[in-house]
């Protein structure tokens, strides 16, 4: 066997915009990536700052020889047609969510991966911090007792000016589908499956076609209860961005957390990991004190750690912690979610899941 190191994988960038060039800057801190080139038809500075070639057309990049894989992070709406050009090109990709802009063009998407051995991971990146590993194992381990209840938040204010752009403003972009998807994602990695759903969205802080603020009230398919508020116009210290170091542009506040566990014998707050429980032996009742323990999580943020991850799907070493199939539940869950927002009622996924694949059946579209 050859002790020689693999040389550094080759990647390519679809998309150079505030997230791609924030890839750009992951793909250049991992020792096994370099990167090969960047298409975006409106943006060349990523490709300049890193002296590598531009393309108008990201089919121009699948076509260069020795690409080893490509992020894909264009607007949502063009997320499955280039996903199925990568596909096409036999590259593996990492999919900045949501994987589609909706659940029944994902569905074009997920025929196509099951039918094909390229891998595709979605960019849930979350599921990537190890606070999340730990709070996972803690809760199927069984350190809260039977999970009884669950809730979180993530309040924050963008700058207006983010709502320049004009696809930040149109359907197919607001907080539910750019930010809450990501932690109803990981309520699902930490809970479970979702039975039902009912929500309330807001417009009025903003005043945009795109929903500002939604509430989320869910049944997990284990009995568990669950909420969920958040809002990209509301300022405050609380939610994951603010309490992890995932992005260096947004202030960081240690031992902050956007989600909360209750069980039958403890309570964990994530991500710092606070663990409230009972001494062995006590009674756990709301009589007697917690004590508060940090649980013990790996190192590393979110992004250096999907994009290791990313490397050994590319080589083969790994399957996709999130797939097209899990992203695309979660992306149902959200459209559930609006359903039921845009409706009053509560609506239940797995009916939501059977009409809209129902619903591309038996429409004339062909894929
Ligand atoms: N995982 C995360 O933390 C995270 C954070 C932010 C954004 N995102 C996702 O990343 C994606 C991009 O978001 P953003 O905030 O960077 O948006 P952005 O508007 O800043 O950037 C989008 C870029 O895509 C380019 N583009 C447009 N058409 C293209 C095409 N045909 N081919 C290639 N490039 C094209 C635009 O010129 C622009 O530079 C979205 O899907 C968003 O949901 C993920």
């Amino acid at each position: 066997m050859s002790n020689t190191p693999a040389a550094p994988l080759r990647i390519g960038l679809i998309g150079a915009g505030f997230m791609g060039s924030k890839h750009a800057e992951f793909i250049a801190a991992n020792p096994d990536a370099v990167l090969a080139g960047v298409a975006d038809p409106f943006n060349d500075t990523v490709a300049q700052e890193y002296g590598v070639p531009a393309y108008a057309d990201h089919h121009e990049l699948l076509a260069q020889p020795g690409l080893d894989g490509v992020i894909i992070v264009n607007p949502n709406k063009l997320h499955v047609g280039t996903a199925l050009d990568c596909l096409n090109a036999g590259i593996p990709a990492l999919l900045e969510k949501p994987v589609g802009s909706d659940y029944a063009e994902t569905l074009r998407l997920l025929a196509a991966v099951e039918a094909s051995d390229v891998p595709i991971l979605v960019g849930h990146h979350r599921r990537h911090h190890p606070s999340v590993a730990a709070a996972r194992d803690l809760v199927q381990e069984g350190g809260l007792g039977k999970l009884v209840a669950v809730s979180g938040l993530w309040f924050a204010r963008k700058e207006d000016s983010y709502f320049d752009e004009g696809w930040h403003r149109q359907k197919g972009a607001g907080v539910m589908l750019i930010n809450l998807v990501h932690d109803l994602d990981l309520l699902r990695y930490l809970v479970g499956e979702v039975a039902t759903i009912q929500a309330t969205l807001g417009h009025e802080a903003r005043g945009l076609e795109v929903e500002d603020t939604a509430s989320v009230i869910i049944r997990f398919e284990n009995g568990v209860l669950g909420s969920f508020i958040a809002s990209d116009a509301a300022a405050s210290p609380w939610g994951w961005d603010q309490a992890t170091e995932d992005y260096n542009s947004f202030p960081f506040l240690p031992d902050n957390a956007s989600y909360f566990l209750s069980g039958s014998a403890g309570a964990l707050s994530v991500p710092n990991l606070a663990h409230y429980s009972y001494a062995a032996g006590q009674d756990a009742n709301w009589h007697n004190p917690m004590s508060k323990v940090y649980v013990e999580q790996g190192t590393g943020d979110s992004y250096t750690r999907q994009m290791a991850h990313f490397v050994d799907v590319v080589r083969g070493k790994a399957a996709p912690i999130v797939s097209v199939a899990d992203a695309a539940q979660t992306l149902a869950l959200i459209e559930a979610a609006r359903e039921a927002g845009e409706t009053g009622g509560t609506v239940t996924v797995s009916d939501y899941v059977a009409r809209a694949a129902a619903a591309v059946t038996d429409s004339a579209v062909t894929w």
